[in-house]
This record gives C-alpha cells, structure tokens and sequence, in this order.
C-alpha cells in the first residue's frame, strides 16, 4: 500500500528502512525522501515507523 504518493512510497519499504537501521523519520526520509513534497504522509509513516520499532523491540526481547 502506498503512504507517500507523491515519492510513491509503500508502507512495506518504509518497514524494510526500519529493519535495515533506520530508526527515526529523518533516517527513513533520508533514506525514501518520504514526506518531502505536500507532507500529507508524515503521521502515517512516523506510526509505521513507531510500530515496527515496538515490534522489532520485542522480537529482541522475546529471542533473548
Ligand atoms: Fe508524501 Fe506528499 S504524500 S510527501
């Protein structure tokens, strides 16, 4: 599905930067340049980026 229609950014590439180390929105902006035109996609994508965080936080502490 796509987040950022203006970079056509999907929610699964936003994850995927999570998982490979981004770890803010200014990392995954940098990374996708998500957000960077009307702005529009930025609540969406800083949930998306919270959400994968808390569930690679707890596969973490789950595999330890
Ligand atoms: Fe993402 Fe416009 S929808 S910058």
């Amino acid at each position: 599905m796509y987040v950022c229609l203006c970079r056509g950014v999907t929610d699964k590439a936003i994850k995927q930067a999570v998982e490979n180390g981004c770890d803010t929105f200014r990392e995954v902006r940098d990374e996708l340049d998500v957000g960077t035109c009307c702005g529009m996609c930025v609540p969406e994508t800083r949930q998306l980026i919270d959400e994968t965080l808390a569930k690679l936080a707890s596969s973490i502490s789950t595999a330890a």
